[in-house]
């Protein structure tokens, strides 16, 4: 039984072969031949917003010969207070995979080890697997192997996004910078987790944005956050992809965001138009990162 939690949990071969099968599935698209979930009904469990991963995972499953279910959580009795593993031991009798967006790390893991089914994280605040897979997938399809790259993160250290990218670098061998202000910036307990990985933490982000090979942010305020909406803002104002931020970088660098966007706070307007043909494929390689990840779990 395999099962996408959390890149932490993944193995090296697991994450290679997953980016290693993801380009011939984009490439075959409109004409599979593979359809590894025929007569399989898989179940999405969101108990927060989203578009990208929404359409590309009902999209994504369609194509491969599955059918699925949306189900809001707060359209079902979990959203009532009826237990994760209660939930998880109803749909593992009935559905044959589950795509799971919470809040809680352990409600995703607990439903995978309740219901006995494959289960896939589709964001927790603790990580973004599926996100930071495609943001790897993206970056090796324009530049080659990351491997010994510079990939610099600005802006919420401490946000899923970010702890995703550290597990990655434990995965995959490259340089990581996040650049935060104090107060968000990463664990040291995450930091103590991801063995091996090469991590720079700092304030200084136009010292973490020299010379890097992609420039990456995300929101300053998460989904689940929003009290502190006031204090992030004001904490982080200056983390943003600009210009002269990106004029620090290699003339190369790519600009990475994994949506959505607020122009003004974590990337400025005219950047992010300047890069938006990168952070659209980014957006649709979701689609075909997650074909590679469901086919793995299923075989
Ligand atoms: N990047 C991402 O996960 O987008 P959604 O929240 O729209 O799914
Ligand atoms: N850190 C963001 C990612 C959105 C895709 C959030 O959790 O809201």
């Amino acid at each position: 039984m395999k099962h996408l939690l959390s890149i932490e949990k993944l193995g090296r071969e697991d994450v290679v072969g997953i980016l290693a099968a993801a380009g011939p599935i984009k490439g075959a698209r409109g004409n599979h031949a593979a359809r590894p979930l025929e007569g399989q009904a898989w179940a999405m469990l969101f108990s927060k917003s989203s578009t990208r991963t929404r359409v590309s995972f009902e999209v994504g499953i369609r194509e491969l010969g599955g059918q699925v279910m949306f189900l809001n959580a707060n359209d079902i009795q979990l959203g009532r207070g009826e237990p994760i593993q209660d939930t998880a031991r109803v749909l593992g009798r009935m559905v044959h995979g589950a795509v799971i967006r919470t809040f809680k790390q352990s409600d995703v893991e607990d439903f995978a080890a309740y219901s006995r089914i494959p289960t896939i994280n589709a964001l927790t605040d603790d990580e973004h697997p599926c996100q930071v897979l495609t943001d790897v997938f993206t970056f090796q399809e324009k530049r080659g192997s990351i491997r010994d790259r510079v990939v610099t993160f600005i802006g919420d250290g401490a946000s899923n996004m970010a702890y995703s990218w550290i597990f990655a670098a434990a995965r995959l061998d490259f340089e990581l910078r996040i650049a935060a202000p104090a107060g968000y910036q990463p664990a040291p307990e995450i930091l103590a987790r991801a063995a091996g990985a090469r991590v720079v933490v700092t304030e200084d982000f136009r010292a973490a944005a020299a010379g890097a090979d992609l420039l990456y942010t995300d929101v300053w305020v998460s989904m689940g956050q929003e009290a502190q909406s006031g204090e992030r803002l004001q904490r982080m104002a200056g983390y943003q992809i600009n210009a002269p931020l990106v004029a620090l970088a290699r003339p190369d660098a790519l600009v990475m965001h994994c949506l959505p966007a607020y122009r003004g706070k974590e990337i400025d307007a005219a950047t992010f138009e300047a890069h938006a043909g990168t952070i659209f494929d980014q957006a649709e390689n979701r689609l075909h990162v997650q074909k590679s990840i469901l086919s793995w779990a299923v075989a």
